[in-house]
């Protein structure tokens, strides 16, 4: 197979991580490293994301930096949440640390917020940057699947099938909450797959009423425990206030509260994640070295693609509608 993609001037290329975590980035930069070392690029990552690119906080990497780290959780590249960043100066201070260090590309890992920095900083620069989708909550628009969603799930339904065992012993409800500050792909993957009665998303009006109804019917009919999955950015606020609110209008429940939290945002990532890193990673490296430039990496429909950097956050993927009945219909 022919490793060369196609002759180019690109000789120096960074990389960095920026916003939230989620498992699978080290597999990806992993695959960043190798794959421009196999191009004969010389590759920098640069740490603590955005904030570490102002300062000009770069360290060169070589095939040993990314030993042993397809299988962990985190970035060793540090990631951070920069303010400072998204102003007119922070970019500019950007622009200078690109251009001193003569890098012909960079490639950003990030969720919607981050990439459309990326791409603010694109219309600034002459180097060309190129996006990759990361984010538990799988909320970047231009790919089906993001970097860490996968293994996000899989550690929230462990989660849930831990808490089945407790809540069937006690008979009781459980409200458990997953991550996903404004979108439901998370909360209702897990639904789904940890077998919930009922899921609260973000994207849809709880109408809590109807789900004490539908608890109780439940029950009458032999049902002694419940699981109600509710995604962080539900209307109602969260799952504490929505038990209270339960625990008032349906006496008779002896409901529990848990929330994952953070735990889904660590761990070794999935062998899907894994997978996914590592072509995401390949691909920004090698569209680079073909000349593309402001693109994103995803995959749509099985398949890799390129899709312009905006696609990131302007384009608000809906919630799959077949993913929504199967849900209503396995919870009757
Ligand atoms: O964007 C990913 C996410 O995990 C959200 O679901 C969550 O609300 C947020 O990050 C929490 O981020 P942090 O605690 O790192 O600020």
């Amino acid at each position: 197979m022919a490793l060369v993609v196609r002759s180019s001037h690109l000789k120096r290329i960074a990389v960095l991580t920026s916003g939230g975590d989620s498992p699978g980035l080290n597999a990806c930069l992993r695959a960043i490293v190798r794959t421009a070392l196999t191009h004969h690029l010389e590759i920098f990552g640069i740490r603590r994301g955005f904030k570490g690119l102002i300062s000009g906080d770069l360290i060169p990497l070589d095939g040993r930096s990314v030993s042993g780290v397809i299988n962990r959780g985190g970035t060793f590249l540090l990631t951070a949440r920069d303010k400072e960043f998204r102003t007119g100066k922070g970019i500019k201070k950007a622009c200078l640390v690109l251009a001193k260090h003569r890098m012909g590309g960079l490639i950003v890992l990030g969720g919607n917020g981050s990439l459309q920095g990326a791409w603010e900083l694109s219309q600034k620069t002459s180097t060309a940057v190129m996006g990759v989708p990361k984010s538990i909550d799988n909320d970047v628009g231009g790919t089906d699947f993001s970097i860490g969603f996968d293994t996000a799930v899989n550690t929230a339904v462990e989660v849930i099938d831990r808490i089945r065992d407790t809540a069937t012993s006690h008979e009781r409800l459980f409200l458990v909450e997953t991550m996903g500050r404004k979108r439901g792909f998370l909360a209702l993957a897990t639904a789904i797959a940890g077998g919930a009665e009922s899921v609260l998303l973000p994207e849809l009006s709880s109408d809590i009423p109807s789900l004490c109804r539908k608890l109780a019917e439940a029950k009458r009919h032999g049902k002694v425990s419940s699981i109600v999955v509710v995604a962080e950015g539900d209307e109602s606020g969260g799952a504490f206030k929505i038990a209270k609110r339960i625990q008032r209008s349906a006496k008779g429940y002896d409901v529990r509260v848990s929330v994952i939290g953070h735990q889904q945002r660590g761990g070794a990532p999935s062998a899907f994640d894994r997978i996914l890193a590592s072509q995401f990673g390949t691909a920004a490296v090698e569209a680079l070295i073909r000349g593309e430039r402001t693109k994103l990496v995803g995959i749509q429909g099985g398949k890799l693609t390129l899709s312009p950097l905006e696609s990131a956050w302007k384009i608000e993927k809906p919630l799959d509608p077949n993913l929504l009945r199967l849900s209503e219909i396995l919870s009757s």
